[in-house]
């Protein structure tokens, strides 16, 4: 039978038979809906601001798709540009596997990165879908390095299968990030993991001055000694040391420098790698490109994800050692689209309007203003609110315990239209677009304020009724009635995280946080 060529028709498909409101249940019978309890506006939100499409309820987004959205939601300066939009069309109609298949497109993407985003000491770039993805390849990067660096020095190429990392890390959910990753257990329980050296996280508390940084120093003292216990216990066997700059979903732990340069000093002792996870950190949140410029390091590969709009990584320094590294030897490390063109174009266009408009430098102007408004909320509300802390725009705050924490979330999100996440066991985190305007953050400074107040009218009732929970929809257990105000001299908190937005009380009870 001969084959005709194809006559194509008129066909829609669903495009425009669904409405806002059809959305959460079509979506709910076959996905597990947990997020906000919001339909995005694509249309209608602009900025730092998403209106739900159901109700036109206008949010305030102190979240930015987790991190990820660097001009904001539906960003005017990307909407009003129609040759731009013309552009991102001609390539979307296009999925290219852009390892196999090289384009105009994805050069002029890989040239802007390197400018706005590279560092000339890490010139391997490496391109893949998503973060955790990012972090994998990584690993694969320093795992193969260092069985070649063991076999060119006599040693078992068998050797350096190991990842030394830190507590209360996330760094995904993929098959070798699950093995570094120890914030929330729900997010690891039950898979086969890699039994890999993991370390104390020596997080610092705020003020950090005296006791505080005193035992700031004692833990990192502490930390030190179980990673040299580590290297000892693991003769060759341990490729690299993986650490976010700031850990992000486990709290919001920032790590002084003189830590992370002593494990820097370390790595380079015992031959491992030094890897750091920019994934959340970096592009411009903390007001440079990467965090770990700000902390003095030099790594060897830095992973990045979210605001750049794709995954990846950028290597170079002790990875050239190893002569046939992966970025030398095809088909190491691949995949089909390596990275997607379509974000490519959007990425690149975002990374151009970065650089024009100075965004990192505005996010450190803007940063430190949240960040001294935030320290003036903590010392109003001492018996609630604690550890002010930030980098650029990258700040956090701790509530007294999870309950109050959670509760602080939802009456942000409920009774002031604010979306700010939560994060490990007791931080509030602030990730707002670049973009967002200082008259935005003062509003949600302002909505936290408030909502500290009512908080601590809450706890007062409830200290003296004896109540058990913070809020009228919790049932988790009563908390101290009265922590103390003065920073914790503990390292971290305990391993726990919020990797997802908190949910509403209308998806809260499918248990997943
Ligand atoms: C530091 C860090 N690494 C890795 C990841 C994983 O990225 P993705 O969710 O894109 O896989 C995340 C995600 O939040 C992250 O914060």
């Amino acid at each position: 039978m001969a084959v005709g060529h194809i006559q194509f028709g008129t066909s829609t498909g669903t495009r425009g038979q669904l409405g806002p409101t059809d959305v959460i249940p079509v979506l709910s019978r076959h996905v597990l809906v947990d997020g906000y309890d919001v339909v995005c506006d694509l249309e209608a939100s602009s900025g730092s601001t998403i209106v739900d499409a159901r109700t036109g309820t206008r949010y305030l987004d102190l979240y930015s798709f987790f991190a990820s959205a660097p001009l904001g939601v539906s960003p005017p300066v990307l909407v009003r540009d129609p040759a731009f939009l013309a552009e991102l069309a001609r390539v979307a109609v296009n999925k290219p596997a852009n390892p196999d298949m090289a384009s105009v497109a994805y050069a002029e993407f890989v040239e802007t990165f390197t400018r706005v985003l590279g560092d000339p000491q890490l010139p391997h770039l490496f391109f893949v879908e998503g973060g955790s993805a990012a972090v994998e390849n990584a690993l694969k990067c320093a795992f193969d390095w260092k069985s070649r660096h063991n076999e060119a020095h006599g040693r078992p190429a068998e050797l350096g299968r190991r990842v030394l990392h830190l507590r209360s890390a996330f760094h995904g959910r993929g098959g070798y990030t699950l093995s570094v990753t120890n914030t929330d257990p729900v997010k690891t329980a039950r898979f086969p993991i890699f039994d890999w050296p993991r370390i104390d996280c020596p997080a610092m508390t705020f003020p950090c001055v005296g006791a505080a940084l005193d035992a700031v120093v004692a833990a990192e003292r502490r930390a030190l000694a179980q990673a040299e216990d580590a290297f000892a216990r693991h003769p060759h066997d341990i490729a690299c040391f993986l650490a976010e700059p700031i850990q992000g979903e486990g709290g919001d732990n920032h790590l002084r420098g003189e830590f992370l340069r002593a494990m820097a000093a370390l790595c380079e002792r015992h031959d491992a790698l030094f890897i750091v996870d920019e994934v959340q950190t970096g592009v411009g949140a903390t007001g440079s490109a990467w965090a770990h410029t700000q902390l003095g390091l030099r790594p060897d590969i830095v992973v990045f994800g979210k605001k750049v709009q794709l995954g990846g990584l950028m290597a170079g320094r002790r990875v050239d050692e190893v002569p046939d590294n992966v970025f030398r030897v095809p088909g190491r490390i691949s995949s089909t689209w390596g990275g997607g063109l379509v974000d490519m174009v959007r990425s690149r266009r975002m990374l151009e309007i970065m650089e024009s408009e100075r965004l990192f430098d505005r996010a450190a102007t803007l940063g430190a203003d949240l960040l001294a408004a935030l320290t003036d909320v903590v010392e109003r509300h001492p018996r609630l609110l604690r550890n002010a802390r930030g980098r650029g725009l990258l700040c956090a705050v701790d509530v007294a315990d999870s309950a109050l924490r959670d509760e602080a979330v939802r009456r942000l999100r409920e009774d002031e239209l604010v979306l700010l996440l939560p994060a490990g066991e007791q931080a509030l985190r602030f990730r707002p677009a670049l973009t967002i305007g200082a008259d935005e953050l003062e509003r949600g400074v302002a909505a936290l304020d408030r909502v500290a107040t009512s908080l601590g009218r809450t706890r007062i009732r409830r200290v003296e009724t004896g109540a058990p929970s913070p809020g009228p929809d919790s049932s988790t257990p009563s908390p101290a009635p009265s922590p103390s105000p003065a920073p914790s001299p503990s390292p971290a908190p305990a391993p726990s995280a919020q990797d997802s937005p908190a949910p509403s009380s209308s998806t809260q009870q499918k248990g997943q946080r």
